[in-house]
């Protein structure tokens, strides 16, 4: 037996091995690549993704404890890739190599849709565990502001 997912709205079964982390079910068999591996131990937040709209370390999660629940990747965070913080990250040029990024940004969505006005403390309590290499943190930041700001109007 397979198990059933929800994945970017989409009804998906998993034929794969139940303790198989829900990132390499990601990758490997949906060719979602834009949930990246850094470390696989749930420390740099690269493969970030959202399980009921909680920011989620999908690395070190097993496709079997996301049965039932909706998961959204960077992929599904927007139909066009228009969220307002993707249209803040282009037009504050965040990244830099990019590898870290969509990790950044659905930990980012995920504070938003809790905190819709966040101060720069929340911000950095939420985005505390991604990690970014290239340190765009300062752009991080005002991207987040500035698409709560958009969002407000
Ligand atoms: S790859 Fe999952 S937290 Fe680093
Ligand atoms: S942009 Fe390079 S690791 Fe973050």
């Amino acid at each position: 037996m397979g198990l059933t997912l929800e994945i970017n709205g989409e009804t998906v079964v998993v034929d794969a091995d139940v303790d198989m982390p829900l990132l390499w079910y990601l990758r490997d068999i949906l060719k979602l690549t834009g949930t990246k591996y850094g470390c696989g131990a749930g420390l740099c937040g690269a493969c970030t993704v959202h399980v009921d709209g909680r920011a989620t370390r999908s690395c070190v999660i097993p496709v079997a404890a996301v049965e039932g629940k909706k998961i959204t990747t960077i992929e599904g965070l927007s139909g066009a890739g228009d969220h307002p913080l993707q249209r803040s990250w282009q037009t504050l040029g965040v990244p830099q190599c990019g590898y870290c990024q969509p990790g950044q940004i659905m930990s980012a969505a995920a504070l938003l849709a809790s905190n819709p006005n966040p101060t720069d403390a929340d911000i950095d309590g939420a985005m505390s565990g991604n990690i970014c290499r290239c340190g765009t943190y300062p752009r991080i930041r005002a991207a987040i502001h500035r698409a709560a700001g958009e969002q407000a109007e």
